[in-house]
């Protein structure tokens, strides 16, 4: 189950990066259509919060199975998988549902800027392929 988790979680990256320029690209040219597509980007954000607190606790290398001796902080594999990654995740995850509030007002200039900071956010937090190893992860699952 581990394994699809976290297929889903590297595939539904690209669903998300998708909405969340389709989100931005409504709100510079205000269009209403913004009020469901904002709705689908908290959907699919909420469900890759799931499935990474999932991973952060109880994957395969999730606070539960830590090796011993492991100093997360000192650590530089872990500290970006269990600290770095989470934290801005979860700060663009807010954005994003804050963004979707603002989008029901249809306030296009509120979302746009959040959501520019979400983009933002999460282009850093993802572990491209270019990171090199150990960090780095391929584009697909
Ligand atoms: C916008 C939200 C997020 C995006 C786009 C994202 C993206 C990714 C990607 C692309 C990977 C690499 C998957 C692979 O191996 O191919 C990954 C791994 C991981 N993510 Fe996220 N993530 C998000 C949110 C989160 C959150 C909120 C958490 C924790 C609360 C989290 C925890 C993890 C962990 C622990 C791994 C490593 C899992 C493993 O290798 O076993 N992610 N994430």
């Amino acid at each position: 189950m581990s394994t699809g988790l976290l297929h889903l979680h590297s595939l539904l990256r690209w669903v998300i990066l998708i909405l969340l320029l389709v989100t931005l690209y409504q709100s510079f040219v205000k269009n209403e259509k913004i009020k469901s597509t904002s709705l689908w980007l908290m959907i699919v954000a909420h469900v890759m919060l799931l499935i990474g607190t999932y991973q952060s606790i109880l994957g395969r290398f999730g606070w539960m199975n830590l090796p011993e001796g492991v100093s997360v902080m000192k650590d530089s594999f872990y500290r970006f998988y269990l600290v770095e990654h989470p934290t801005l995740m979860i700060a663009s995850i807010v954005l994003i549902a804050l963004a979707r509030g603002k989008s029901k007002d249809l306030n296009y200039s509120a979302v746009n800027k959040l959501l520019l900071i979400a983009l933002v956010l999460i282009l850093a937090a993802v572990p491209w392929p270019f990171r090199g190893e150990p960090i780095g992860r391929p584009w697909l699952p």
